[in-house]
């Protein structure tokens, strides 16, 4: 039996994960998780057969944002303005997909995400205030669509883990576009409004545990809340830019993090009241957890004496904030590294965490602070090299920090851009030690989903970025299992490597 030890928090300590300790259980319980990422309107789109009408998830904020002509040229937005046709089409094609996963791979579980647009197109739908309400705005063809993914995945024995919201936001609730060109002026202002998001994502949440609970034991609420807001409301670039694409909104950002958090106890509330259906696979309760982005941040300039603490504030903004407020209930509004709280409104609401892991970042001190009355906005991130710079030991890292807060842990997400021949050596396999090492010390790590299945839709930079451990024929739609994906199978069905 394996025994879960608390393992202190390091940043930026780059320790060597070939020297790890071996764990005995050829490396990985017969329990754990081993799965592939996947989300909605990324994996949807660019089906063989289907009307475009109906692939698409057209009453999503982020359908508006890559595909609408002013928003693809404005220079602040930074879309390729890829057409939605050329994603890899899941939205018809997911049962073969789904048996390729668990048949080729040998993959236990998949994590997907299930679009609140598509459940609730219309405007109407605000107008509910108890779910009993709701149910009778829900888009029948959406709620059959979901019905079918989940009596898919039973019916293969794939165990699923839901993202209530994967960055998405129906158009009636967030105008991106109008944000984007009238920030002031523009009226469903998505994340920013308090008052209208969380009652309505939380409605929305307990419909989800109501309807699909009987299928689904493992909730996640938000995926990487702080990509919202860096993407958002600080830094939209090409790296990564998420409507409204605004750009040093400080206050506006915080209060987006706040009321993420706020949208996370609610939607806990909201799954724990409805998803009460135990009659799923394995009698459990439903867990309902958060994915968050963790990143290891570097001093640019190792020898500036003033790094290390760039660093850590970095990391307290980035990796922290979000989860001290959901996992402690407590609250940092001014940045200063002292939290307020904790608010019973908040406190134990999460059952896991979800760690997705990508890459590490460098960071320059900033002594000028990035806006007044925030002592620690004072360092500035170097996108240079990018969101997928290559340091495995960040996933023991990322996982040791995550721990901290004393729930199980699930790594979400970890994947390679354009994965060559070598990818599984440079890239797979250090990271699996990494994962391996962090579970020999006793941290609580539950499962692996690999971002991602099949190469879709990345977000604004359309196909141009592609992680699949299968690659997608441009035309025939054809998967082509990639050489990263042939090892991630062999590894999964060693339960090692
Ligand atoms: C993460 C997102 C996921 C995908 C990967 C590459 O930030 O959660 O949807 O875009 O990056």
């Amino acid at each position: 039996m394996r025994r879960y030890l608390p393992v202190l928090f390091v940043v930026g300590c780059g320790d060597d994960t070939t020297t790890t300790p071996k764990n005995p259980e050829a490396n990985f319980p017969r329990t754990f998780m081993w799965g592939a990422a996947i989300a909605g309107f990324q994996s949807d789109p660019g089906c063989p057969t289907l009307a475009p009408e109906v692939c698409e998830d057209r009453a999503s904020d982020w359908y508006q944002w890559v595909s609408d002509p002013e928003v693809i040229a404005s220079s602040r937005a930074f879309v390729t303005g890829e057409p939605l046709a050329n994603g890899p089409g899941m939205r018809e094609t997911f049962r073969e997909d789904f048996a390729r996963a668990r048949d080729e791979l040998g993959l236990s579980a998949i994590r997907l995400s299930i679009e609140w647009s598509r459940l609730f197109p219309d405007r109407a739908a605000e107008g509910a205030t108890t779910v009993d309400e709701l149910v009778a705005f829900a888009d029948p063809d959406g709620v059959r669509y979901y019905q079918d993914v989940f009596a898919e995945l039973k019916r293969l024995g794939l165990t699923p883990l839901v993202t209530l919201n994967h960055y998405t936001l129906p158009l009636w609730i967030h105008d991106g576009k109008s944000c984007h060109f009238d920030y002031d002026g523009c009226v469903d202002r998505g994340w920013l409004d308090r008052e209208r998001i969380v009652p309505a994502i939380a409605l929305y949440a307990g419909f989800c545990a109501r309807t699909f609970g009987a299928e689904v034991d493992l909730w996640a609420t938000l995926n990487e809340p702080f990509a919202t807001v860096l993407a958002g409301y600080v830094l939209p670039s090409e790296e990564r830019s998420h409507p409204p694409g605004a750009q040093l909104k400080i206050e506006d950002a915080l209060a987006v993090l706040v009321n993420q958090i706020h949208a996370h106890a609610a939607m806990v509330d909201a799954v724990r009241a409805e998803d009460t259906i135990d009659a799923d696979r394995d009698g459990r309760p439903a867990r309902v957890g958060t994915v968050v982005n963790i990143a290891s941040f570097f001093p640019a300039d190792a020898s500036d004496p003033a790094g290390p603490d760039a660093a850590r504030h970095a990391s307290w903004v980035h990796n922290e904030l979000f989860l001290e407020g959901v996992a402690t209930g407590r609250l940092d509004e001014n940045i200063d590294g002292v939290l307020e709280g904790p608010y019973p409104e908040l406190v134990d609401r999460l059952d896991w965490i979800g760690v997705n892991y990508y890459t590490r970042l460098t960071v320059t001190p900033f002594a000028a602070g990035l806006a007044p009355g925030y002592p620690w906005l004072d360092f500035l991130p170097s996108l240079d090299g990018g969101f997928f710079q290559v340091y495995p030991e960040g996933l023991y890292e990322a996982l040791a920090l995550a721990n901290r807060f004393g729930v199980p842990l699930i790594v979400t997400e970890n994947g390679a851009v354009d994965p060559g021949e070598d990818a599984a050596e440079t890239f797979l396999l250090p990271h699996l030690r990494a994962l391996d090492r962090a579970m020999s010390e006793g941290i609580p790590v539950e499962g692996y989903f690999y971002w991602t299945l099949v190469d879709n839709y990345e977000w604004n930079h359309g196909m141009a970025l592609r992680l699949g451990l299968y690659a997608l024929e441009a035309g025939t739609k054809a998967r082509l299992i990639r050489p990263i994906g042939q090892r991630y199978g062999e590894v999964v069905k060693a339960r090692g490597f």
